[in-house]
């Protein structure tokens, strides 16, 4: 076995890499990458790893959330704090809904690589390099926008820095203003058919959290949060520069908390899975219907050899038709593994389908049905849903369909934003979360 080293991934079969012109340009900006300071501590890493295993015994519940593709130009102090309030806000839906401390992962501050279905596009009879995330070209539909730029991974890290001290100021700041769930914006309730059970959902977090300030016992928890981020380690160069050897000796990629291996290089024989096995950090896989119970078996067994609690949290992305079909067969291999994996469902992947018109949309209806199939086959093989996986942002974007606020296929000309997957806008997630609740206090909801 090759010893391990940040840029041993190197040797490996390498998957949607960017057809790059100038690769001295890629040596060149990795190499001043390599002298730019690491974006996130060590100790911070091994909190969530922690956090983490404690969701994957079931102690705790994980809310990862964000972009699909995060863009340059969503770096602006309104961007941030409205996709911030939506996941702190989702947050404490799930907490009341679980009874558990909710781990929050932003896809934020870095998810800037996108791995791509076809290599080129063709638009208005035009063949163009697809985009890649604006880590490598610009979405732009001309040649010159697309091509692969290695200075934009300069421009990411940047990017990726000034996110992540602004999120790092709001909660500090006391951002989290989780202590008035009445300042919420609920309007969406009014036309939803659920209006009664979110009431009484919002009435007894506002009851609680009013009980604990009375007592004086909430406060600081209330006020000061954790939040931590994540992204897709896609584009390996970048990952590498930002990889770095504590005092111990141990490699951490420090660009971000957690990262995770996309469906499309999930290869335990590639590239990389290769690079995420070297590093401390927790790591996250996508699977899906094509993950053979073998295949996911030598993931396992190369990501997380020895078997610790909180390194590995597993993403199942199957849609909404197949999950029943080939998730148990997975919770099966890592239970025979003594693989104490974290589940973590993301019940968007799986459900993208085109319009007629030609836009990839997810209806709401499909992904809550993932969800709560999801949860009920954890139920019945004795394993735990420790965690949800969400693509969306902080503004009233219309780009899936349905919800309360009932958006149809012609509103998806409205506010069409996404540079590449669906999100749910604010309301939407704010709604999923309720939903989520509701399943999971089913039994004991207040009446
Ligand atoms: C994503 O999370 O944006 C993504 C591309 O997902 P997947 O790898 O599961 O297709
Ligand atoms: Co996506």
């Amino acid at each position: 076995m090759t010893h391990w080293h940040p840029g041993s991934w190197r040797t490996y079969p390498l998957y949607q890499y960017p057809p790059y012109d100038d690769p001295m340009g890629v040596q060149r900006v990795t190499e001043n990458l390599r002298g730019y300071p690491p974006l996130v501590a060590p100790g911070e890493v091994e909190l969530l790893t922690e956090a983490l295993a404690e969701a994957a015994a079931g102690r705790r519940f994980l809310l990862q959330g964000g972009d699909c593709a995060e863009r340059f130009s969503d770096c602006t102090a309104a961007s941030i704090t409205a996709r911030l309030q939506v996941l702190l806000q989702m947050s404490l839906v799930l907490t009341y809904a679980t009874r558990k401390p909710v781990i929050r992962v932003g896809r934020m501050a870095g998810q800037y690589a996108k791995p791509r279905s076809a290599d080129t596009e063709t638009v208005n009879g035009q063949v163009l390099p697809a985009y890649r995330g604006d880590l490598v070209n610009d979405v732009g539909t001309d040649p010159v926008s697309r091509r692969p730029d290695p200075e934009r991974m300069r421009w990411g890290y940047h990017h990726a820095a000034v996110t992540l001290n602004y999120i790092r100021a709001l909660i500090e700041g006391g951002f989290a203003d989780l202590h008035h769930p009445e300042k919420w914006d609920l309007g969406f309730i009014e036309n939803s058919p659920h209006r009664e059970a979110y009431r009484r959902i919002v009435d007894a977090i506002t009851d609680a959290v009013t009980f604990m300030e009375t007592i004086g016992g909430g406060g600081e928890t209330l006020r000061r949060v954790s939040f931590y981020t994540s992204h897709e380690a896609l584009l390996l160069p970048y990952e590498e520069a930002l990889t770095r050897q504590d005092e111990s000796g141990r490699w951490f990629n420090l660009g971000a908390h957690f990262l995770w291996v996309g469906y499309r290089t999930a290869d335990p024989y590639g590239a990389h899975v290769h690079y995420l096995s070297g590093i401390a950090n927790p790591v996250g896989i996508k699977v899906g219907p094509d993950t053979r119970p073998d295949f996911f078996r030598k993931l396992l067994e190369k990501l997380n050899p020895s078997r610790l609690s909180g390194r590995l949290t597993v993403i199942s992305r199957y849609g909404a038709e197949s999950v029943g079909e080939g998730l148990p067969a997975l919770i099966e291999t890592a239970r025979a593994d003594g693989q104490p994996v974290l589940w973590c469902c993301d019940p968007m992947h799986g459900n993208t389908r085109t319009t007629a018109a030609g836009r990839k949309t997810r209806m709401l209806s499909d992904i809550f049905r993932e969800l709560e199939q999801t949860f009920e086959i954890h139920a019945a093989c004795g394993s735990v849903l420790g965690g949800v996986h969400f693509e969306l942002t902080g503004s009233a974007v219309t780009e899936c369909l349905g919800g309360s606020s009932g958006i149809t296929e012609q509103d998806l000309r409205t506010f069409y934003e996404t540079a590449c997957d669906p999100r749910l806008n604010a309301e939407q997630s704010l709604e999923m979360a309720f939903l989520i609740a509701r399943l999971l206090r089913q039994d004991h909801a207040p009446n």
